[in-house]
């Protein structure tokens, strides 16, 4: 399993218990010390069995839009399991929903060191590109490999976006980002092209107010802003009614723009369209028209607390080739 590491001490003993085992890699006393001491400062991600680490990886930031994979180490017994994609993966979704665009990392350049080789080919497996060399960065005998990830790709945000249901920074969301929002949500495709979805943006905290308070249960309750969903049930042809495809394909964009912007969200659907009719008072006080329903509210904002991704079905079960069996 792979826990994100809260405590700055906690961190500093994984790294030193699984850094002190990969001496082949990490035989410098004075480096790996100076790893150690870091990493209690650095975002840690470890992978826990039975009560035992079996790896760890922290990430630095480098520079306002760059992440580096400052350290990563797994246990020579647990190599070639996945463990490391799965540390990353963790790592790289934790980039991205903090709305880094480049994630870098740096190793010995290939065909110097057959340890570094496997390194420089494990990077190139996740999908690192070659950035540059720097022959002289360490040292004449281990010259610096610079590989960098771009972290802006539809794939990428597609991973990172979970449902955020906690607290939210009170900062105001820039217009600017909820315009790109906005307009992620319009860009969706639509059964016959009938758009039948719109959206209000709520960003007035006096009229953010009077929605937050028809709420009950409260959800979303510090979002600095909102979108509101609406869906207008016409048939795209015939007796066809794809309003609900429409909204979804909407939805989604819109909350993978957020993601990208560094925001979290949620899709709240069954919470306000439940019997108590919540999206009603909604559109009431937001004085929606008869014909446009409201059936969605997506809270934007900066997360104040972690973000966690919740378990989801092994890919196998759910994906297949050709046939079902
Ligand atoms: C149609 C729909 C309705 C949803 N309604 C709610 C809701 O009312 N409250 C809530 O907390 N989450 C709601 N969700 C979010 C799901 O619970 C969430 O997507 C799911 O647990 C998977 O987690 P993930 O979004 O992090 O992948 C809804 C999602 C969908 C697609």
């Amino acid at each position: 399993m792979i826990k994100y590491i809260e405590s700055a001490e906690e961190k500093s003993s994984i790294a030193r218990e699984i850094l002190e085992a990969l001496t082949d890699w990490f035989g410098i006393d004075e480096s790996r010390e100076q790893y150690i001491a870091e990493a209690a400062g650095q975002p840690c991600w470890a992978s826990v069995r039975d009560g035992r680490n079996e790896g760890f990886l922290c990430l630095k930031e480098t520079g306002k839009a760059t992440m580096e994979l400052a350290v990563m180490g797994v246990r020579k017994e647990f190599h070639r399991k996945g463990i490391g994609r799965q540390l990353f993966s963790a790592a790289k979704e934790y980039a991205v929903r903090n709305g880094y665009e480049f994630l870098q990392v740096k190793t010995v350049r290939e065909g110097v060191y057959e340890d570094y080789d496997i390194t420089n080919a494990f990077y190139r497996s996740l999908g690192f590109k070659e950035l540059e060399v720097l022959p002289e960065y360490w040292d004449e005998a281990n010259p610096c490999q610079i590989y960098v990830m771009s972290l802006k790709t539809a794939v990428q945000t597609m991973a990172a976006r979970h449902s955020y249901r906690g607290t939210f920074l009170p900062d105001p969301v820039p217009e600017a980002d909820l315009l790109t929002i906005a307009k992620a949500g319009m860009d969706a495709p639509s059964g016959c092209n009938k758009q039948t979805t719109d959206v209000i943006i709520v960003n007035d905290p006096e009229v953010l107010a009077q929605v937050k308070a028809q709420i009950d249960p409260p959800v979303a309750a510090t979002a600095p802003a909102m979108i509101v969903v609406l869906t207008r049930r016409i048939n795209a042809y015939r007796d066809r009614c794809f309003a609900v495809q429409d909204y979804s394909a909407a939805i989604e964009n819109m909350l993978l723009a957020i993601t990208e912007l560094g925001y979290q969200s949620c899709w709240y659907e069954g919470h306000i369209t439940d019997n108590d009719r919540i999206c009603d008072k909604i559109a009431s006080v937001l004085k929606v028209p008869e014909g446009e329903d409201v059936v969605c509210i997506l809270p934007v904002g900066k997360a104040a607390e972690e973000v966690h991704a919740p378990v989801k079905k092994p890919f196998d079960e759910r994906v297949r080739f050709n046939s079902w069996s």
